[in-house]
């Protein structure tokens, strides 16, 4: 038996039961938490300008260059969320439980940005007019998601990248060496994997529902994903530097987000796949394949370079 394809309307509206459900789990879960409370105030000194205080310098904080490059490409990526919000408030609508979730989430990613530009601005850990300069860069530029008329493309896109972000944010805090940040960027974590699970139990639905557009989805969402940061200026640089310092590589992208995720979906063992159904499975397969290569190649490199460096030490 093959279902005819559920229309976007059909889909949004068989999920909303299934928002509200995962909706009341998110509340129940989600700790309050503020920023302020994560960010070491009495470390601040008054900058230049017209209140005549000290300009930057790169000597006020210790914390490494590459640790500094990814907090600012996490700080850019949150700070696009008016952005993001358009996207998923378009798609997903703001009536309902599926509207309820839209605002919660955004007020959520909000106070990461807030937390995270306090914490650097007070800690002097980036140059605050650089920083301010990409923002208005990056923000200018919005961010448009690639599937961005597609329900279960969105969903199945979030799923990997909030765990993505989770173990970037993670990553980034213990490259800072300071436990303060790090701190602040496990809070910060802690939340994106909540959201992780809120929109990976939603495609686990989906996957009953309509299982071959799901697979579908999941399919052309891995083949082109890429971290919602892309737009930002230098991003290919910066994102090789974060890579080669292990915060986000493509064996943890591979093992640490993209089976995790597909394993709790059992997308192996999903059962009344359509033709279609069956090619996006199957190239699902053959991504991994890709990925298992690439990630094996990317570490040799790695650690080719590693041993270049020690040995002109
Ligand atoms: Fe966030
Ligand atoms: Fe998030």
């Amino acid at each position: 038996m093959t279902a005819a394809p559920l229309s976007q309307t059909a889909l949004l509206l068989e999920l909303e039961a299934v928002v509200e459900k995962n909706l009341d789990r998110h509340l129940s879960m989600a700790k309050e938490w503020f920023p302020h409370e994560y960010v070491p105030w009495s470390e601040g000194r008054t900058f230049d300008g017209p209140l005549g205080g000290e300009a930057w310098s790169p000597d006020d904080s210790s914390i490494p260059e590459v640790a500094r490059t990814a907090l600012i490409v996490n700080l850019l990526t949150e700070d696009n969320l008016p952005s993001y919000h358009h996207e998923i408030a378009t798609l997903f609508g703001r009536d309902g439980a599926w509207g309820t979730w839209v605002h919660r989430w955004t007020a959520e990613e909000g106070r990461h940005g807030t937390a995270i530009r306090d914490y650097l601005t007070v800690t002097r850990a980036v140059d605050p007019v650089a920083l301010e300069r990409a923002r208005m860069t990056h923000m200018s530029e919005g961010y448009v998601n690639v599937h961005n008329d597609e329900v279960l493309h969105s969903l199945a896109y979030v799923s990997f990248q909030e765990l993505a972000t989770r173990i970037s944010h993670r990553n980034t805090g213990k490259a800072t060496g300071d436990p303060a940040c790090e701190a602040l960027l496990a809070r910060v974590a802690a939340d994106e994997n909540l959201h992780m699970v809120f929109y990976r139990n939603l495609l686990a639905a989906a996957f009953e529902l309509a299982p071959s557009q799901a697979m579908r989805a999941v399919a052309d969402v891995l083949a082109d994903f890429q971290m919602p940061g892309v737009g930002i200026d230098g991003f290919a640089r910066k994102s090789v530097a974060i890579a080669l310092a292990g915060i986000y590589d493509l064996r943890q992208h591979r093992d640490e987000v993209v089976v995790p995720v597909l394993r709790q979906w059992d997308v192996f063992n999903v059962t009344g796949l359509n033709a279609d159904g069956e090619t996006a499975r199957e190239a699902i397969a053959a991504h991994l394949d890709t990925l298992e290569t690439a990630a094996s190649r990317f570490e040799d490199k790695r650690a080719a370079r590693a041993a270049r460096l020690s040995a002109t030490r």
